[in-house]
């Protein structure tokens, strides 16, 4: 089923470094419109779990200790064909193969500190946008 709504974050490096404005204004030039946001933290525990997918793999303990390194923003976005669309816009997960233009070709500094996350599908928007926001924040 597609919808559209997807799911994002503004990584620690990215708002440690500035991009918060510059990153939004790319998402809402894109067509995209923010539906909740919010600045806040991740735990390691909290962090641990968003990613428990990725649990095992060679760069889990990595992401989790990185995401819960500073601040981030959390927002829920919306636009037709949301998820693929976002995925387009933010670029390859490795910034060195990230296209021209992108936002992690523009503000990711290496594969792990890469400026944002998107949902990878509708089920997985509705899941992590659950995990930060609850009731009438998701209006
Ligand atoms: S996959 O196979 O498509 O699920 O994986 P991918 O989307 O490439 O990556 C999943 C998340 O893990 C992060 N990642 C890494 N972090 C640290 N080090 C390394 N080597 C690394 N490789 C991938 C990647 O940024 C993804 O985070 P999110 O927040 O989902 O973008």
């Amino acid at each position: 089923m597609e919808t559209n709504k997807t799911f994002t974050m503004i990584k620690p490096d990215a708002v440690a470094a500035g991009h918060i404005g510059a990153i939004l204004d790319q998402i809402i030039k894109a067509g995209f419109t923010i539906k909740a946001m919010k600045y806040t933290y991740l735990t390691a525990q909290k962090a641990g779990e968003f990613y428990a997918v990725h649990q095992g793999r060679p760069f889990y303990n990595d992401l989790v200790s990185f995401m819960s390194s500073g601040p981030i923003v959390a927002a829920i976005l919306e636009k037709d064909n949301a998820v693929a669309d976002f995925r387009t816009l933010i670029g390859a997960t490795d910034p060195t193969k990230a296209d021209e233009g992108t936002i992690r070709k523009l503000f990711a500094k290496s594969i792990e500190a890469n400026a944002v996350h998107g949902s990878d599908s509708d089920e997985n928007a509705a899941i992590e946008g659950s995990f930060f926001f609850s009731g009438l924040e998701k209006f």
